[in-house]
């Protein structure tokens, strides 16, 4: 298809503000950037936008871990963010934050239309509330027994040991993984989409007009088939996120309004670029609209959003384009290996423009996994940019610096091969819109091999040392040149930086996409040659993974990284707290309680009566006779078996993994613990 004359819309999934970049997430922006940046070439009116996913749960608790507010965090990681994706040449538009007041009122406005057109329902339901915290948890911070095989410590919506999925409320022992506390159910009134209203819509949407992969309509249609469930768009305090208009106190959860944030950020594009926002977005709109995703978030991308859209009475997108995820060196990226890369690590060891064209020899349009393979890397980018592409202009320039001072020849020795390397344009263009990355990439290579073989029979550095023959060395250079300008152009949306470059040395306008009427350069001055790209030193890849290893040793691990270390206090909060070493002279199973034993402690004169929630770790035999800690001070709390009067300390997740506290030898029942 030809660009001239399209109006396109083109995004990226939005990173979550709560995490570095990493070499996974550049998959998709060097994709969508690569295609952007061929669709501009081609002369489409393309505008790129994406946006920091800032609100929900974890980000909440993430600002609050680090002492800080979830708008100072989402500011500092969008900075982060921005610095990376510039450096990785990914050339958005405009890259905004969910956090901002075009996405609340888009939220809210689309939010109206569904309710007015009936499809937003209110109702009760229950769900597990942290009493500690105060708070109610989120699946994913929800931890606890498998209700279908017993797997310990398995998260709140599904089971990673056999796969089931399943309600939190089904969960075994569940604990809060915020505070570790035993999480109780409590009902709370939320708002549902009524996704399966748009069954019969969706159904179509999903099969027309190339809307998703083959792959990807074909794992919808199965989803369609199980039946489409109402979806949950409400939270409760405490939450980040944009509270619901009419309804104060209630929030929308962050899936509902991260897609209305590519709106939102393309609304800020039209403030600034004078574009209109109802043009590209209402319904009926002449322009394209194209989401690249991951292929985890299909769901909301292929049901969800076009269910929206629809029924809010926006635009669908044109397409959704799945891809796969990364393994590196045929694993899963790995902390301990060094291979989970952080695009800030590997910017402080290789050059960017690497990465962007293994991705592209890499990838095609579906939605396989993409390895990334270190020798393949080194190899390819050795062999192909500096050998092949880059070598061209390095062995011709030269000379012509040398003996002509930088001119270009009249003519070209052989016209027909400039002409065959224009012919290749509209196949090569065909596959990068097919998003065909890899095949386009052998396609260029294979033109650069043919460019090699023209310079390899003409020998410009034979012909060089033979007097007489200025005029052919200088033709032979000059049509190893232009031949070189294709290819750049060619490869300018994965190598903008290269083809820049190129353009400086060619002095030439920015290229655009070549075609039939492409004209050599001729009688052309160019400048000076400058090293355009250094071959991959493998040093350096070992340098990255091991400063990948590193800079894990420095991330909390294991319990740290589970619970980490609570918000700073006074001395004087700590002495409040009464400790003292208690022998625990009775201990005894408690009828009807699942989870406590009744413990009887000496404190040297006194006994008190302590309800310990170690049933799961302890036979109550076994503890008779031992020293512990104990809370002496902790207002007696009543309970369903009797009074409570105190507590005892013991660490660890829970379940058998719970270990009481033991004063060392010495310790007196009575003696305060300081
Ligand atoms: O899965 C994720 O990383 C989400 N932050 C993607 C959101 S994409 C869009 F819908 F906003
Ligand atoms: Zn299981």
């Amino acid at each position: 298809m030809p660009s001239q004359g399209r109006k396109m819309l083109v995004t990226s999934a939005l990173p979550y503000a709560n995490g570095p970049i990493h070499l996974g997430h550049l998959v998709e922006y060097i994709q969508t950037d690569v295609w952007v940046r061929f669709q501009k070439m081609r002369g489409a009116e393309c505008w790129y936008v994406c946006a920091d996913d800032t609100h929900g749960t974890p980000i909440m608790l993430k600002a609050e871990q680090e002492g800080t507010t979830p708008e100072a965090l989402i500011g500092r990681i969008g900075s982060e963010h921005r610095a990376d994706f510039a450096e990785f040449g990914i050339g958005f538009d405009c890259y905004y934050s969910t956090h901002s007041e075009e996405n609340r009122e888009l939220a809210g406005e689309i939010y109206h239309r569904l309710k007015d057109r009936g499809y937003i329902e209110a109702r009760t339901i229950t769900q597990l509330y942290d009493p500690v915290k105060k708070m109610f948890l989120p699946d994913r911070f929800i931890k606890g027994e498998c209700p279908k095989c017993g797997a310990k410590d398995q998260y709140g919506d599904s089971c990673e040991v056999c796969g089931a999925t399943y309600s939190p409320t089904e969960l075994k022992n569940p604990v809060s993984a915020v505070s570790g506390a035993i999480p109780v159910e409590r009902e709370t009134e939320h708002f549902f989409f009524k996704l399966s209203s748009f069954d019969g819509f969706l159904k179509d949407w999903v099969h027309q007009k190339g809307h998703l992969q083959p792959e990807v309509a074909h794992k919808v249609d199965e989803w369609l088939e199980t039946g489409l469930r109402e979806w949950d768009i409400t939270r409760d305090p405490p939450y980040f996120g944009f509270e619901i208009p009419d309804a104060p106190g209630k929030y929308f959860y962050v899936w509902l309004d991260a897609p209305i944030g590519y709106m939102a950020s393309f609304k800020h594009l039209c403030q600034q670029k004078g574009l209109d926002f109802e043009a590209w977005w209402g319904e009926g709109s002449d322009s394209e609209l194209y989401h690249f995703i991951g292929k985890d978030i299909i769901y909301f991308h292929a049901l969800f959003w076009p269910a929206m859209l629809h029924g809010a009475g926006f635009r669908t997108p044109s397409a959704v384009y799945a891809h796969g995820f990364l393994t590196v060196n045929g694993e899963k990226m790995s902390k301990s290996r060094g291979t989970f890369i952080k695009a800030r690590t590997y910017l402080q060891h290789l050059d960017p423009q690497y990465l962007r064209y293994y991705f592209a020899a890499k990838l095609g349009s579906g939605v396989e996994d993409i390895d990334l393979s270190f020798e393949d890397f080194t190899q390819r980018v050795n062999a192909d940019l500096v050998g092949k592409v880059v070598n061209i202009a390095s062995r011709t320039s030269s000379f012509i610096r040398k003996r002509f001072s930088n001119k270009l020849a009249g003519q070209l020795p052989d016209r027909d091969l400039f002409q065959r390397f224009l012919m290749a344009s509209e196949e090569i263009a065909g596959l990068y819109e097919a998003r065909e990355f890899g095949k386009a990439m052998r396609e260029i290579m294979a033109l650069a091999d043919v460019a090699n073989q023209f310079i390899d029979e003409h020998k410009p550095w034979v012909i060089a040392k033979e007097p007489g023959r200025e005029t052919e060395l200088q033709a032979i250079c000059t049509q190893g040149l232009n031949l070189f300008r294709l290819l750049v152009a060619y490869l300018k949306p994965v190598l903008p930086k290269l083809a820049a470059q190129s353009e400086t040395l060619l002095a030439i306008e920015p290229d655009q996409w070549p075609d039939l009427e492409t004209q050599p350069l001729l009688n052309h001055k160019i400048n000076d040659f400058k090293p355009l790209l250094q071959r991959v030193d493998p040093d350096k890849i070992t340098a990255m993974m091991d400063a990948s290893k590193e800079s894990l040793a420095s991330q909390p691990q294991g319990a740290l990284a589970a619970e980490p270390i609570a918000e700073e206090i006074e001395f004087g909060d700590f002495a409040k707290i009464d400790l003292r070493i208690a022998r625990i002279v009775g201990a005894e199973r408690v009828e009807g309680a699942d989870k406590l034993l009744k413990l009887t402690l000496d404190l040297g004169g006194e006994n008190r009566t302590v309800f310990a929630g170690i049933k799961s770790a302890y036979d109550p035999e076994n503890l008779i006779g031992r020293l512990t800690v104990m809370v002496a001070n902790l207002k007696p709390r009543k309970m369903r078996f009797g009074l409570s009067e105190g507590m005892v300390l013991a660490a660890g997740p829970g379940g058998k993994e719970l270990f009481l506290l033991l004063p060392d030898e010495g310790a007196e029942p009575g003696m305060r613990v300081k």
